[in-house]
């Protein structure tokens, strides 16, 4: 098989991208390297099955001809990251937006001609916003802060994306599977854009403080990347699974102040602990969630899927590769 994966440079593009290679399959990256990076592909770049497309997926042409002859389209490039998207909020919006229309047209396109191409959509817990249920499924409603608060541009542009493919499955009976990613981690995150894993663990690493924001009592849930790639692999090869949305995480919350002792006792138990307000760590206009937990019903039903990997051995997963590039 032939694949198309957009922000193959990228974090989880760069596993998803491995994966299949390791299977055989032929796999076109199209990335830009905005956030991405050549080095997430170190492992497979000789491999004579990947083809490497650099450059902006908002170039109608370069999207139409990454496109021709792939049996399946895995979209992840987007801008991604709290604190670049509290700087760059234009950019966010159209990276995110922007893309995916020309790729649904493309495929509409091959559709209408008689090929069907199905697509994968990297999407985010972030569409929730602050919805303040305990527990998230599918249905629930998104509740998104005012527009003065850039944050909420990532969300709702996210969300613009996943109306887009919703629209192409009703109205032409596209294959589109839509994937809500919660907090994935593990080894070649960067900690660059506010992600907080790789963040901690660099900080112990070098003996820094661990800059917990607020009172750090937000709950977050952390799934390993392989255990999130092996879900989108099983989900596009699932055909009850098209035209449906699906929470794709861990559904074990723990306290960011918690994470920060873990990682402080596995990785250097001389680093500190300091606290610091979302104005210091971003700007006054920052609202945050409280608690981001996934109802994984849909997806277990689905694919049986269950998280395999723990906290502590993410952390020591992300430690060895961080010593290793370091
Ligand atoms: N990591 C997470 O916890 C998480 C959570 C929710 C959703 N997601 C989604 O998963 C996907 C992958 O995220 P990631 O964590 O691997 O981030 P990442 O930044 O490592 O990957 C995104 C990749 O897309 C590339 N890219 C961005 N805009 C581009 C453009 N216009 N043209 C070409 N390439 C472009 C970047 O260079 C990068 O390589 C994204 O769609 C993101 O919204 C991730």
């Amino acid at each position: 098989m032939r694949f198309l994966v957009t922000g193959g440079g990228g974090f989880i593009g760069s596993h998803l991208t491995e994966r299949f290679l390791s299977e055989g399959h032929e796999v076109v990256v199209i990335d830009d390297f905005s956030t991405g990076a050549r080095r997430n592909l170190e492992r497979v770049a000789s491999n004579p099955n990947l083809v490497l497309i650099q450059g902006d997926m908002g170039d109608a042409d370069r999207v139409r001809k990454a496109c021709l002859g792939v049996d399946a389209v895995y979209h992840l490039a987007a801008a991604v990251g709290v604190a670049l998207i509290a700087k760059q909020p234009t950019e966010t919006i159209h990276r995110n937006i922007y893309p995916t229309q020309l790729l649904l047209e493309e495929l509409r396109r091959q559709h209408q001609s008689g090929r069907e191409v199905p697509l994968f959509l990297a999407s985010t817990s972030e569409v929730y916003g602050k919805n303040p249920k305990p527990i998230w499924n599918e249905n629930d409603d998104l509740v998104f802060g005012a527009t003065t608060k850039p944050r909420w541009s990532y969300g709702a542009s996210k969300a613009i994306d996943e109306f887009l493919c919703l629209a192409c499955v009703r109205e032409l009976g596209m294959k589109i599977v839509i994937g809500r990613f919660f907090n994935v981690v593990g080894p070649r995150q960067s900690g660059a854009y506010g992600m907080v894993l790789p963040r901690f663990v660099a900080a112990a690493m070098q003996g820094r403080p661990l800059m917990v924001h607020d009172d750090g009592q937000q709950e977050r849930c952390f799934a390993h990347v392989a255990d999130v790639v092996s879900a989108v692999v099983r989900l596009m090869s699932t055909p009850e699974a098209f035209g449906k949305i699906y929470n794709i995480g861990s559904d074990k919350p723990i306290s960011i102040l918690e994470m920060a002792k873990r990682v402080v006792q596995i990785v250097n138990p001389d680093a500190s602990i300091e606290f610091q307000s979302y104005a210091q760590a971003y700007d006054e206009d920052f609202e945050d969630i409280r608690r981001r937990v996934p109802d994984l019903t849909r997806i277990r039903n689905a694919i049986g899927y269950e998280p395999t990997c723990a906290l502590d051995d993410i952390i020591r997963d992300v430690w060895k590769e961080m010593k290793r590039t370091s």
